[in-house]
Formats: structure tokens, sequence, C-alpha cells
């Protein structure tokens, strides 16, 4: 069982007195910020900010505080370390990516996106239909919002060359079966990008396991600083073209991050490997594990905690007047991120919660298309409540509690 005490004791947000009181259920938009991220942060500041990899001692260590973040990062997602790329966010880094495939296909090839995603997995591949690329959607259902993989097989064409999907959508939350999903398009010869930005939050992924050739996320929303962290595999890299400096060609980090490096939120984000060791050091302390048991037995651990609160807060919303939960209300196949159809008012239902001191918003989240074609309204969307393993029992019975109120006086 997790120990949440020991785990809350790692977020200085925790015991900050400006904080307390409040329930944290805003963490798919950005999760806080673990001690060993922000103490990396403020030793970079403070010791090493220059010029990385130049010759004097503070820029050697300035250089080999980055480097040890994609050693550790590769490790805990089972990638090699040049698999690993690092730029400002998940919407620069798959804007980049539609710039780069795109060199490498012809007009009338085709690529598949869906209607589930947030825009950044979306937008970026969508706009090549004007540069002649034949662009197909894999539908939701609509009711339920899911994705059917039975229905991908038949958008393959001979001339498919992309699918892009997401690990799990940050509205519907429901868990895409990726590892099925990357077999089909690899037998039919399609390269596969995961959007996994609403999924590391609740525990890494063994992404050579997943299958993908591109898996993307956030690790503002996985305890660590504001950057997206894209794996791409070996075999997909060499390939595609270089989108940086022309005398970068040969610098397989650089290659498809044209921005520089931020250089200490890149150093900084070795604290998340950190904190998974601690965490995994406090949890099983005998165990000797290597970086990806590790990171089996946190992902368990952690899922398992939420899967405890989660399923008695679908219960209770299931029996809520004016409120419908959109997605699936077993939490063993979602993330506890909770998307609620509270009808028009749900900025209304968004400032009430904060009344009474819970932290969460609403609107479409950049997932538009999804919010349409659930038939929702994009302009009010939905109130959301998303929460990871620091989360507590307490905090779930406050969010039940606030919000029970609400709902009622809207009856
Ligand atoms: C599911 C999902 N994908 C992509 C993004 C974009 O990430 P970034 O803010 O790093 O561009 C977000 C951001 O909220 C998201 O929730």
């Amino acid at each position: 069982m997790i120990d949440t005490d020991f785990i809350r004791s790692q977020f200085p947000a925790f015991s900050d007195p400006s904080l307390q009181g409040w329930a944290f259920f805003e963490n798919a938009g950005g999760s806080y910020t673990c001690s060993q991220v922000i103490d990396r942060l403020t030793q970079y500041y403070l010791k090493t900010k220059v010029q990385p990899y130049a010759p004097y001692p503070a820029a050697q260590s300035a250089g080999d505080q980055m480097d040890e973040t994609y050693v550790r990062l590769a490790e805990y997602l089972n990638v090699q370390t040049q698999e690993v790329h690092i730029g400002p966010s998940t919407s620069q880094n798959t804007y980049v990516l539609a710039q780069a495939f795109r060199q490498l296909w012809q007009e009338g090839d085709e690529i598949i996106v869906t209607n589930q995603d947030h825009e950044a997995n979306s937008g970026v591949w969508r706009k090549l239909t004007d540069t002649g690329i034949v662009v197909k959607q894999w539908q939701v259902n609509p009711i339920t919002g899911e994705l059917n993989p039975d229905d991908l097989t038949a958008l393959f064409t001979d001339r498919t060359r992309l699918l892009s999907f997401p690990h799990c959508s940050n509205i519907v939350a429901h868990i895409n079966p990726v590892a099925d999903i990357c077999k089909l398009a690899g037998d039919a010869g399609v390269v596969t990008v995961v959007d996994g930005v609403s999924y590391a939050g609740h525990g890494f992924s063994d992404v050579q396991a997943l299958g993908c050739d591109v898996y993307l996320f956030s690790l503002y929303k996985t305890f660590g600083p504001h950057q997206g962290l894209m794996v791409v595999r070996d075999s997909v890299r060499e390939q595609l073209p270089n989108q940086s400096h022309y005398f970068n060609n040969d610098e397989p980090r650089k290659r498809l991050v044209p921005a520089g490096p931020d250089h200490a939120q890149v150093a900084a984000a070795a604290g998340i490997a950190d904190y998974f060791d601690t965490v995994h050091q406090h949890h099983f302390p005998k165990v000797e594990a290597t970086s990806v048991a590790r990171r089996e037995n946190i992902h368990q651990l952690m899922r398992q905690h939420e899967i405890e609160l989660l399923q008695p807060l679908l219960d209770f919303l299931q029996n809520l007047n004016n409120v419908r939960v959109i997605g699936p209300t077993d939490a063993t196949v979602r993330a506890p991120t909770v998307a609620l159809d509270v009808g028009p008012d749900s900025q209304a239902w968004a400032r009430e919660m904060a009344n009474g001191k819970v932290m969460c918003s609403s609107g479409h989240f950049y997932s538009k298309r999804l919010i349409e074609s659930l038939g929702l309204s994009a302009e009010s969307g939905v109130l959301r409540f998303s929460f990871v393993h620091y989360t507590t029992e307490d905090e779930v019975q406050q969010l039940m509690d606030v919000l029970g109120t609400i709902a009622k006086r809207a009856a």
C-alpha cells in the first residue's frame, strides 16, 4: 500500500501554508513538482548556470547534469538514451515531428488521426492536408467517447504512413490498448505516434513494450519541470530529416529539437528519476531491482492507490443528479481524470468548487473536437477533476462533499 504521508513529504506544495486546506484536482493540467526536481533546478541556477559542455568545471558539471537526465529517464522508459528528446512542450514536439515526417512523404500519402486527441497530437497532423497529405479520422463512439480498434483496420490502405492516437484522452480517460493498436499498425507498415501526456502522470510505461515508434509526454505533468519529452525510436529517428541547424545533423539529441534546450530544466528533470528511486526505496526496501522492474513496481503502486480512490468517486458521481460522467465508470480501465457533463454552467460549478477549496476547472481542455463529437457545447465544455498517486481519501471526500452540495442546489 502506498504511504501517502511519505509521498506528500516529497512535494513542498503540500506543506506550503498558502495551499493548506486546498484539495488539488487539476493534475491533468500539471502536477505539483517533487522536491528532487526543485532542488536540482535550484542547484543548477546557483552553481552551474553557464554554457554547458565548455572546458571549465562549472560547464562540465552542467553538461553532466543534462546527460544524466537522458540516461536515467531512458532507463525508466526502457529505451535507449539517444531515443529520448526533450523540447519546450509536447505541442512543440509534435509540430516539429509533423514537419519532419512530411519530408518523407509524397502527395496523396495518407495519415490517420483521431477525434479523441488533445489538439496537440491532432492539429499538427491535420494541417498537412494543405500540403497534399490525405488525413483520415479514426472516430470515437459518440456515446462512450471510446476508440474501437475494430474500426481502425478499415482505414489502412497501402498509402497509409502514420497513425497518431492518445494513450488515454484527457477527457474520456479510457486507457487505450496501445500495444494492440501499435501491433495492428505495425503489421500494416504504419508508423505510430502516441500522445502519452494524459497517462504518464499515473506511471511511466515501458515504451519498448508498447511497441510505438514515437511516445510523447509532458514532464510538468509527471512531477517535473515544464518541458516535453518524446521518445523517437531509432528506426524512425534515423529516417527523419534534421530539423535543427544544418551543422547539427549528426547530433541525435538536437536533430528533432530546433529550440535551444532549456539547460536547467533538462538537468532538473533527472529529479523525476530520483523521486521514483526514493519512492521505490521506501516501499520496496528489500528489493534489488533494475530500473525496468522499479518502474513496474512504482507504476502498480500508483495505479492501485488511484483505483482505490477512483472507484468510490465514480460510484458517487453516477448517483448524483444533474451530472453525467464521461467515459468508463470502471476505475480499472481508466485514468483518474474525470470529466463531467454538468450542463451549460460548468464555469459557475468550477467557481463554486473553488469556494469549497477544491481546485479544478472547466472547458474543452484543448480537446474541442472530442467535446463536440460527444454532442457537448465546446463553450461550456465539461467540469474536470484529475488526481494522481499523492491524492488522499480525505481530499476525494472533500470533493464529493462540495460537489454533492452544488449538485443538490442545481436540482
Ligand atoms: C493529452 C494532452 N496532450 C498534449 C498536451 C500538450 O502538452 P504541452 O502543454 O506540453 O504542449 C496536453 C496538455 O494539456 C494534454 O493534456
